[in-house]
């Protein structure tokens, strides 16, 4: 077998790749490990940046993004109790989208009927100093992909960046002492806009997937176990970290999903070696505070698929050869953003008293400062590419 392009992994960076690739004419196949039920069940993040609202529309797949997508002028963060609301319309002129991930997969895969190996076990990269090819096997068969490129599209824990030799690159890793705990309810939502909360007890988020289905987040610990978490407890926990009107407003009901993620920033440089490029997750992890995960995702493919299809229209290599520069300039931005927004609104066990009072005196600066809300509207609406 024979393409141009062999993708791994029908997440959301595989799949917009495949499609951004179809709609140019340049031959593509993506391998993927899971089953795509399997793939629509997890439950990721919610908020589209414009560019990525945008990327969808220039794929033909954002019908259903606006017609059932929500948008947001503005989000609120709250301090012991203290709300302040970013006016991200006033501010910078942009919004966001609140569209879940599992939708945006959902809207690429019906785009896709065809052309995507699901359940390729054994997923293995040759060659791609030189020709490269894929094997897989598949139902006790093994196969074999020729490509042009390989697009390492299959997340934190693919197998593509892990193919390359340690020497070859370099990674930058921050593991934070805290996870989430998240919970998904059909509940209508108990704010219109977002709410991240930093408490004493720790941080909250409460988020949300449509206008009757609600996402919530409370701040644990590393030890912390979804077992040790009955739903009244989070319900219980979540209040307290929230101002009372909150509180006393949240609908609970029984979780449809309830689960923990340990948060990280990772980075990845290079983003090419040789034929294969690493996109997506599969290059970078970022806390999930800044809600920017699924956003650097849809950037680093349009940039990528904008190279690759430079290289078929035109002969042109110079797009390839700039995109893990260009990739990971827009990468470590949304990384420091992540990462502060973190530092803020979090509750750091080593940092005692001290880095409590700089944390309020951060939010303080930000309410009496237009010019640190709008540097923040900028960068959670998204910074251009
Ligand atoms: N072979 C084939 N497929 C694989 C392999 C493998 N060895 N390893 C992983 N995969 C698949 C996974 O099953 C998954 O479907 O690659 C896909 C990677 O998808 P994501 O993890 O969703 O990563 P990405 O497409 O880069 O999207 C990033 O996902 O984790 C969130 O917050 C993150 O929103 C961001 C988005
Ligand atoms: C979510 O809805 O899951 C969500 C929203 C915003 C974030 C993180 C997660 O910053």
């Amino acid at each position: 077998m024979r393409t141009q392009v062999a993708i791994i992994g029908a997440g959301p960076a595989g799949l917009m790749l495949g499609r951004l690739l179809d709609l140019a004419g340049v031959d593509n196949l993506i391998l993927e490990r899971k089953s795509a039920d399997y793939v629509l069940g997890r439950i990721r993040a919610g908020v589209l940046e414009q560019g990525a609202v945008d990327l969808m529309d220039r794929a033909q797949v954002g019908q259903r993004l606006h017609a059932e997508g929500l948008v947001h002028d503005g989000t609120v963060l709250s301090f012991d109790g203290d709300d302040l609301r970013i006016d991200f319309t006033r501010l910078v002129g942009r919004q966001v989208t609140v569209y879940g991930q599992t939708e945006v997969t959902r809207d690429l895969m019906e785009a896709r009927p065809d052309r995507t190996i699901y359940e390729a076990e054994d997923v293995d990269l040759h060659d791609f100093d030189g020709s490269p090819w894929v094997s897989w096997v598949k139902d006790g068969v093994t196969h074999r992909l020729d490509c042009d490129f390989i697009a390492g599209c299959d997340g934190y824990h693919g197998v593509s960046r892990a193919s390359v030799p340690a020497a070859a690159i370099k990674t930058f890793e921050r593991i934070y002492p805290f996870g989430w705990l998240g919970l998904l309810v059909d509940r209508p939502p108990v704010s219109q806009e977002l709410i991240y909360a930093r408490h004493q007890r720790g941080f909250a988020l409460c988020s949300q997937r449509s206008l009757t289905r609600s996402r919530y987040y409370v701040q644990v610990g590393t030890d912390d176990k979804v077992e040790d978490w009955s739903d009244d407890r989070f319900w219980d926990e979540l209040r307290r970290r929230l101002n009372e009107e909150t509180a006393a407003a949240m609908q609970t009901g029984p979780s449809i999903e309830k689960s923990i993620a340990q948060l990280r920033s990772f980075v990845a440089e290079p983003l090419r070696f040789g034929r294969l490029f690493l996109a997506g997750d599969a290059a970078h992890i970022v806390p999930p505070t800044g809600a920017k995960g699924l956003n650097l995702a849809m950037s680093d493919v349009d940039m990528l698929a904008e190279a690759l299809i430079g290289f078929y229209r035109d002969g042109t290599s110079t797009g390839l050869d700039g995109y893990s520069a260009r990739a990971l300039t827009r990468i470590w931005k949304a990384e420091r953003f992540s990462w502060w927004m973190t530092g803020l609104l979090h509750d750091f066990p080593d940092d005692g008293d001290f880095g409590r009072r700089m944390q309020r005196a951060e939010f303080d600066y930000l309410a009496g400062s237009l010019a640190a809300q709008q540097s923040l509207a900028e960068n959670y609406t998204g910074l251009p590419q």
